[in-house]
């Protein structure tokens, strides 16, 4: 199978079908509107002139050491170069022009730690850290070009070590400090990072977890690796290697300035990794100038940013697209001052978001549908105990936002004052692609309305000609954009096959999507083998391999599985090699075993909802496992079409044996 088939997954409607029968609309407030920094013309200007209009964007949100040559050059698409001849340095961008312009006692983050420390760090404090940091990288002998891996959780180093090492022109990669030894491994091992950043340990619900342990089982089968350098958070006591060295001893003795070099608008500025469909990760490679843009100008429109004024805070982790676009490099471009909140959101108690809210009068709140539903369980008076009053703009992000969510935050948290933005994008994309503007867009609740301005989005059907309005299919981008990932790292032909061979000439996002009767989109999941579970994107085939590399286990089928709170659930269906005892295979334990045997090797956040051990998986006369009649299985819907099924008699089992089970 290659990764872009979608066969026997196309977009249902499913149960977002009812979706398109919802006729509220949500003007935007009057004020708001009257003085929003974008107004309705800005689509009619981008449409007129795309080109121009990102040039102007790019003059907008960044200063530049050189100006560039070429807005676009897509003359060996899909392979883009934005900007061409143009240089700038990135964390120079963020941080250095802001404190030149005199800004530096603005402040850039509110920190606060899960224990209840606190940080304030202003633009000042934070170009004297990273030109410190630089400095040590330096020392480390990091050039230009060097791959960094930073594991580490929500403090303000992992923004320090980011900026660093895009000061040096040296390409980072964070990897989420959730992931397992294993996955960290994978990810150093793939874009041959020879410097890890990491902590002893982080808060979580309380405790100190460490995550200098995992560091050192990756780095143990990484000889390229250097050195680690270890920033003390918790004070735990961790193991020591000859590769170690703290961070307090290697970068506070060193000089608080440091000159930053310029660098091509083409030069790599990160890797993050994703899962495909396929077990194994891709590294999305993002540069410098094309992205800043990207994030910078859909930061400041799609939130209607003021940087003077706002207290904005995106909840989310750093160690995912999200938290590289709108917690680090779009508000620090756009100099705004950001909260950032290291633990979760029931610690210590289930008001701690609003009472963050409350305590710095956080103006723009960016999450995701799952937390919200979380809150929704949890009740709507618990947020009421707060002054939620500062909040002007809310946003989405993650995965559909059902209209229950919408209107439950609209009203609960935006006090029926405030628009939400539904924000569609990925990881791939850099930044923000479909989304309402606030001053402008009349919003409905469920829909990420319409593309942003200098985006071209459409939904295709399986010939890749575009559906009339009410009709469903593919979402498609048909023109490259600036954020737009430039490839998989070191993997040129799966970057061509995976996003731009299914559709010629158009980027292949994996979603379904429909447009209602206005055009408006409305997006309506993945139509390949990923997952979206609370916002984490998954790979069906990745747990699978996890879950085979199990002495114990034969095979393995995965589905997504709608989840009233997560969106969707890891549902695993395991055969169990011939050799496992009948008593064991029917046991808790093995389940058990199983789901840790996947949290170890890939993450916690992996882990199946549910294991069911079977004794034969319904495939395709191709081999092609049916993961659509398993998803049925899963979310116990009557079964669907089973006429290309081998043997249409193993459903029957399957059916039976859950029944059994229950
Ligand atoms: C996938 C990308 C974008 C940063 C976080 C996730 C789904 C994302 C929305 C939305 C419907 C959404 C899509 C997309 N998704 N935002 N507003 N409405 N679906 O990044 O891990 O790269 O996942 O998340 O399925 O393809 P990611």
């Amino acid at each position: 199978m290659t990764e872009t088939s979608t066969e026997g997954t196309g977009p249902e409607g499913g149960a977002l079908s009812n979706l398109l029968h919802e006729t509220r609309r949500f003007d935007p407030p009057a004020e708001l509107a009257a003085n929003a920094n974008v107004k309705a013309d800005v689509y009619q200007r981008a449409a007129d002139d795309r080109l121009g209009f990102w040039a102007d964007a790019a003059e907008q949100c960044l200063t530049w050491e050189r100006k560039w040559d070429q807005v676009l050059d897509w003359s060996n698409a899909p392979f883009a170069k934005w900007f061409v001849g143009g240089k700038l340095n990135a964390a120079y961008n963020a941080v250095d022009r802001h404190v030149e312009a005199g800004h530096g006692d603005r402040v850039a983050y509110y920190w606060e730690g899960e224990p209840g420390d606190t940080r304030t760090i202003t633009y000042a404090d934070l170009q004297k850290m990273v030109s410190q940091a630089a400095n040590a990288l330096v020392e480390l002998g990091v050039q230009t070009g060097d791959r960094v891996a930073i594991y580490m959780p929500m403090i303000p180093e992992t923004v320090v070590a980011m900026l660093a090492c895009a000061r040096l022109g040296a390409p980072h990669t964070v990897v989420f400090g959730g992931f397992s030894a294993t996955a960290l491994r994978d990810r150093i091992q793939d874009c041959d990072a020879r410097i890890v950043i990491t902590v002893d340990g982080q808060y979580r619900r309380g405790n100190q977890a460490a995550l200098k342990p995992a560091v050192d089982e990756a780095v143990a089968d990484c000889p390229d690796v250097r050195n680690v350098l270890v920033v003390r958070r918790t004070g735990q006591d961790v193991a020591w290697t000859d590769k170690d060295l703290w961070w307090h001893e290697v970068v506070d003795r060193q000089p608080t300035t440091h000159t930053p070099e310029a660098f091509d608008a083409e030069h790599p500025l990160y890797v993050m990794y994703t899962s495909g469909t396929t077990g194994k990760p891709k590294g999305i490679l993002h540069t410098t100038g094309g992205y800043l843009t990207h994030c910078a100008w859909t930061h400041w429109a799609v939130f209607d940013l003021k940087p003077e004024k706002d207290i904005f805070w995106t909840a989310a982790d750093i160690g995912w697209v999200t938290g590289h676009s709108y917690i680090v490099y779009g508000p620090l471009i756009n100099g705004a001052t950001s909260v950032m909140y290291e633990g979760t959101p029931d610690t210590p108690h289930q008001g701690r978001w609003w009472e963050i809210i409350d305590k710095y009068k956080v103006s723009i709140l960016y999450t995701a549908p799952t937390t919200i539903r979380m809150f929704m369980k949890w009740g709507a008076e618990v947020p009421a105990r707060y002054d939620l009053s500062t909040l002007r703009v809310l946003g989405s992000v993650g995965e559909p936002i059902n209209p229950e969510a919408y209107i439950w935050y609209r009203h609960n948290i935006g006090h029926d004052r405030t628009p939400v933005v539904d924000t569609w994008w990925q990881t791939e994309t850099g930044g923000q692609m479909i989304s309402p503007l606030p001053g402008v867009t009349a919003g409905k609740p469920g829909s990420a309305m319409t593309a942003l301005p200098g985006v071209s989005a459409d939904v295709v059907d399986d010939a890749g000609k575009p559906v009339a309005n009410g009709q469903g299919g593919y979402l498609v981008l048909t023109e490259p954009w600036p954020g737009m990932l430039r490839t998989i790292w070191g993997d040129d032909q799966r970057y061509q096959d995976t996003y731009w061979s299914r559709f010629p000439g158009f980027y292949f996002a994996g979603d379904g999507a429909k447009k209602d009767e206005d055009g408006d989109l409305w997006l309506l999941g993945r139509v390949d083998d990923v997952m979206n579970v609370a916002g984490h994107r998954l790979s069906t085939t990745e747990i699978e391999s996890a879950l085979v590399s199990h002495p114990k286990v034969a095979e393995s089928a995965v589905v997504g599985a709608t989840d009233e709170t997560t969106g969707q659930a890891v549902v695993a269906f395991v055969i169990l090699r011939g050799s496992v005892p009948a008593e064991e295979a029917q046991g808790a334990e093995l389940a058990a075993e199983l789901r840790n045997h996947v949290a170890k090797e890939i993450s916690p956040i992996a882990k199946p909802r549910q294991i069911l051990m079977v004794a034969d998986l319904p495939k395709t006369r191709s081999g092609k496992i049916m993961r659509r009649l398993l998803r049925d299985v899963a979310e116990n819907r009557k079964m669907g079409d089973v006429t290309t099924l081998q043997d249409s008699s193993v459903m029957d089992l399957i059916s039976a044996g859950l029944a059994a089970g229950k």
